[in-house]
């Protein structure tokens, strides 16, 4: 296929040509003083980007290690946590807690709605022996679009006055929209590297305050790779358990970097610009009743990720499979129960108008194609909302 290949999963995303440069080198050997001064210089601005005096530290893994990372070190076997479910993530989030040896309550969702804070406060204050040890919150679960009010959690656990910790993977959402650790007393955050932090695949990071590192000074070690006590060394041997996935942190350099020159307000933004383009092209499209929006509730859209449903007789696959192979339009599938069911549109990252437009036009092209009901003019609803907001 000639041309530009649009990738529009929500994660990998598309990777900027100044961080694919900057990992386009020869590595240093491992004692060399700039390689401790990248490292050190990524987590101090990491910590800006969770916004958190807290520690940070970068595993070589995905997000799922990121998760395991972050229960290896504060739970022990045994060890109650609650889950709220919001979709797919959520729930294998609490099948990798469940394999750690804990004891996972899970709080029904309906994979449509955020996360109700109300039904943490009352599971909370019923939890008398004080239990459960944290609580573990998925700010956008990507399988299903829907965005929750990580801080209203934090709220609901300090009106039960519970003293659980609050775990928050904002793997699709950290740099994206607003997550503000210490304000909003999370005691831990996980993102990873391939979602809007713009870098390839390949490294969890994690954000810890002192409560969540007191508490895992008390947790017996039975995870050394993941071992924040070991991490936390000044020599990047140790801080990274062995070597450091250099490239990969130098793209995360440049990454960084970009992101400290646009700016967190900028980009939170342009992501609410973006996502305001796709909303209003599904709105449009919504209206021959056959194409929906899995987040029942406006307000609840990510912004970083749309999940489209597919009505009665509709292959949410085949729209997948013709609009890469035959379009150069990657967008994702249907996770879970969503399977065949519906297809995400991932709008996060390193992206602008005109990319965001081109998914639009080659889904649009699709649905002609293929015969999905949709009324026109999806795509050129987005262009007169992206017209006015840049306006
Ligand atoms: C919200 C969320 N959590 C966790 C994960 C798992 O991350 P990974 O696929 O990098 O293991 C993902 C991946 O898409 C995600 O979107």
């Amino acid at each position: 296929m000639s041309g530009h290949e649009f990738l529009h999963s929500p994660g990998p995303t598309h990777i900027p040509d100044r961080v694919l440069a900057a990992m386009h080198r020869q590595p240093f050997d491992l004692v060399d003083r700039r390689l401790k001064e990248i490292a050190h210089s990524c987590f101090a601005d990491l910590a800006g980007v969770f916004r958190t005096k807290g520690r940070i530290f970068i595993y070589a893994a995905n997000g799922h290690g990121g998760w395991e990372a972050a229960l290896a070190n504060i739970c022990a076997p045994g060890d109650a946590v609650l889950i709220p479910e919001v979709g797919h993530f959520s729930n294998n989030w609490a099948d990798h807690a469940r394999a750690l040896g804990l004891d996972v309550a899970s709080l029904e969702g309906d994979w449509r709605h955020a996360i109700d804070p109300n039904d943490i406060e009352r599971t909370l204050r019923r939890d008398t022996g004080r239990r459960i040890k944290a609580v573990l919150a998925v700010q956008v679960d990507t399988g299903t679009g829907v965005a929750s009010d990580v801080k209203a959690v934090r709220e609901a656990i300090d009106a039960a006055g519970h003293p659980a910790l609050l775990v928050a993977d904002t793997i699709a959402s950290l740099a994206a929209m607003p997550f503000d650790m210490d304000a909003w007393g999370v005691d831990v955050a996980i993102a990873a590297s391939q979602k809007a932090l713009m870098c390839p695949p390949g490294l969890a990071i994690l954000a810890a305050n002192d409560k969540a590192i007191r508490t895992a000074a008390s947790v017996p070690r039975q995870h050394r790779y993941w071992d924040w006590k070991t991490r936390m060394a000044e020599e990047n041997y140790r801080a990274f358990c062995g070597t450091m996935p250099e490239q990969l942190v130098f793209g995360l350099r440049a990454a960084l970097d970009m992101i400290g020159e646009e700016g967190l307000p900028a980009i939170f933004a342009r992501h609410r610009r973006l996502a305001g383009a796709v909303h209003r092209a599904l709105e449009v499209w919504s209206e021959a009743g056959a194409l929906s929006f899995n987040a029942a509730l406006p307000e609840q859209r990510a912004v970083t990720v749309t999940a489209v449903r597919t009505g009665e007789g509709i292959d949410a696959d085949l729209i997948r499979k013709h609009t890469r192979e035959t379009l150069g339009v990657a967008v994702a599938g249907g996770l879970g129960r969503l399977s065949g069911h519906a297809f995400r549109i991932g709008h996060l990252g390193d992206l602008n108008e005109p990319m965001v437009l081109g998914c639009l036009a080659g889904l649009e092209v699709a649905f002609l194609q293929l015969g999905v009901p949709h009324a026109p003019g999806g795509v050129r609803a987005a262009i007169e909302f992206l017209a006015r907001e840049a306006g």
